[in-house]
């Protein structure tokens, strides 16, 4: 697992203090302090091998694919021998797609808000990559496309081979069906041949059943060890490093348990709408579209015990114990929600290829409740959804109230209450909440945060989420990756909210655009004495 990116530049930064207790200014580190220390970085390329890419023309090769393979290939951790086959529908020379990639990535870099190489390209390694590249017109769902690609990749010796599937989810099955058959993904007797690995992306099914089912057919084709589940939350930098936070300082792990955690919210807000996504939204939602997925994945980060190694099988089974340990949800325990005209812009229903009826959720919480010794009692309350006040995916773990107070005057309730955010996107980094005593002759108690942000340790690195993922499968590390069984107990445990008991269709409550959320949503945590954390609150003043 690459966990060691992340701090891969650190050695040369230069680090800055970023303690800030509430609005009070923090005396600046001297520039002599030494940087944040790293490991030694693996920095072996990849082993060479052919990538095939299913869906060449689409929008996840251009936006995601190819650049990160260009950060990979800048970083030199690409073999010589990479070569990269682009299968498309329509005919088309190799030059056009190329020119055509190279067109996204120059705008990608040149948009300062991206995180991708902003400035320039490196001529070198968009050649390098260019000199690599093939076309290929073939239909998915014809034989003799995989007759034709058979001959590209075997013609001459035949080597490693990942095949990526950037394609519609109706496209899995054929295509992994005519690889099969087509013997691409055979890896020799006792698998002691070139590799052949398959990447797929979410979704993996739309509910139990259809999830158990596009495993079936997937396995009968190719082994677990060749499958590789995307979740492109398990490739952030940040999603990683919950598991550095937990695993690599000994002050969490004491107090990480039902005896020191009140409770964790969980939280994927975003501010835009469906962005010309309506199409794709009207069938999926935001439940399934997040919570079994990107949420779940989160909350096994945060709520798995630790394994005895790193190794991808250890992380793996202590995940899906986790999701294997949820108590199945009910209607009650979830909130649907749908954006109406609000300050922020026009209802999901008018959004283009959304039916002017529909009661799709553009929202959704939940409260989840994990059965085992650990977190018995300790409720995880999970929220995603479009048109919010603001963009936050965060996980905040707020402990229990000290349960005595020793200050004459302060009630123990009017303390607020510790609470330890990790911040995913679009800030980077972790804020603690804790009290302390406000300066002056009275001993008085006062709320402050300490935060701590990547930026002011880690010189910025390029990256747009993949290059870990893709580089991990071709190194045949499956740990960010997500494997059968746990998929299919995630969809286990919310399946009695998609098809529940009588089929009664769960209310779905209007929230206004660029609001918290609707209202049904703070009754849920309401009913426990509990309440989110503001989507719109200032971050902590950072001077
Ligand atoms: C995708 C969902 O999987 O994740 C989108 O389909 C969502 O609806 C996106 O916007 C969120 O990802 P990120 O990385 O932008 O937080």
């Amino acid at each position: 697992m690459s966990t060691n990116h992340s701090s891969r530049d650190s050695a040369n930064d230069a680090s800055r203090a970023s303690s800030a207790a509430a609005s009070k200014k923090a005396p600046d580190r001297p520039h002599s302090a030494p940087s944040a220390a790293a490991l030694p970085a693996r920095k072996q390329p990849a082993p060479p091998c052919t990538l095939v890419i299913f869906g060449a023309g689409g929008d996840l090769t251009k936006r995601l694919l190819m650049p990160a393979l260009y950060t990979l290939a800048a970083d030199r951790l690409l073999d010589e021998g990479t070569k990269i086959i682009g299968v498309n529908h329509g005919e088309r020379e190799t030059k056009a797609w190329s020119d055509d990639l190279h067109a996204a990535l120059l705008k990608f870099a040149a948009d300062k808000a991206s995180t991708f190489h902003a400035g320039k390209l490196d001529d070198e390694a968009w050649d390098w990559i260019a000199q690599r590249l093939t076309y290929m017109a073939g239909d998915f769902e014809d034989d003799t496309a995989y007759e034709c690609l058979a001959q590209q990749l075997n013609g001459k010796s035949p080597g490693n081979v990942v095949f990526y599937l950037a394609v519609g989810a109706r496209f899995f099955k054929p295509i992994s069906e005519r690889l099969g058959n087509a013997g691409l993904l055979h890896e020799g007797k006792d698998g002691d041949g070139p590799f052949r690995r398959l990447v797929i992306e979410k979704p993996f099914g739309a509910d139990l059943a259809s999830a158990r089912d596009l495993n079936r057919h997937v396995l009968r084709y190719a082994n677990e060890s060749q499958v590789y589940r995307i979740d492109h939350f398990l490739g952030k930098d940040t999603v990683q490093s919950i598991l550095a936070l937990r695993f690599a300082n000994a002050m969490f792990e004491p107090v990480w348990r039902r005896e020191c955690i009140d409770s964790v919210q969980i939280t994927a807000s975003e501010v835009i709408g469906v962005e010309g996504r309506g199409r794709f939204y009207e069938q999926t939602g935001a439940f399934r579209d997040m919570v079994p997925n990107h949420l779940f994945q989160l909350l096994g980060m945060i709520a798995m015990e630790p394994p005895n190694s790193f190794d991808a099988e250890a992380v793996r089974n202590k995940k899906v114990e986790v999701f294997e340990a949820l108590e199945p949800l009910t209607p009650a325990d979830v909130v649907f929600g749908q954006y109406a005209s609000g300050p922020a812009g026009v209802g999901y229903r008018e959004e283009p290829d959304v039916a002017k009826e529909s009661r799709v959720e553009t929202y959704a919480a939940a409260r989840v409740h994990i059965d085992n010794w650990r977190w018995a009692g300790v409720p995880f309350y999970l929220r995603t959804g479009k048109r919010l006040a603001a963009r936050r995916t965060e996980i905040s773990v707020q402990l229990k109230r000290v349960p005595f107070l020793l200050f004459r005057d302060t009630p123990v309730d009017t303390l607020a209450a510790n609470v330890l955010t990790l911040r995913i996107d679009p800030t980077h980094g972790t804020s603690f909440d804790f009290n302390v005593k406000t300066p002056g002759p009275v001993m008085q108690i006062g709320a402050v945060c300490s935060t701590f942000d990547y930026d002011d340790f880690f010189a910025a690195h390029a990256n747009v989420g993949y290059e870990t993922l893709l580089y991990d499968c071709m190194l045949g590390d499956q740990t960010l990756f997500l494997r059968a069984d746990g998929i299919e107990a995630a969809w286990a445990a919310v399946d009695g909210v998609l098809h529940p008991e009588h089929d009664a269709a769960l209310r779905v409550y209007d929230y206004a655009a660029g609001s918290e959320g609707p209202a049904q949503a703070d009754a849920l945590l309401a009913r426990d004495g509990r309440a989110w954390r503001p989507l719109a609150r200032a971050e902590p003043t950072k001077t």
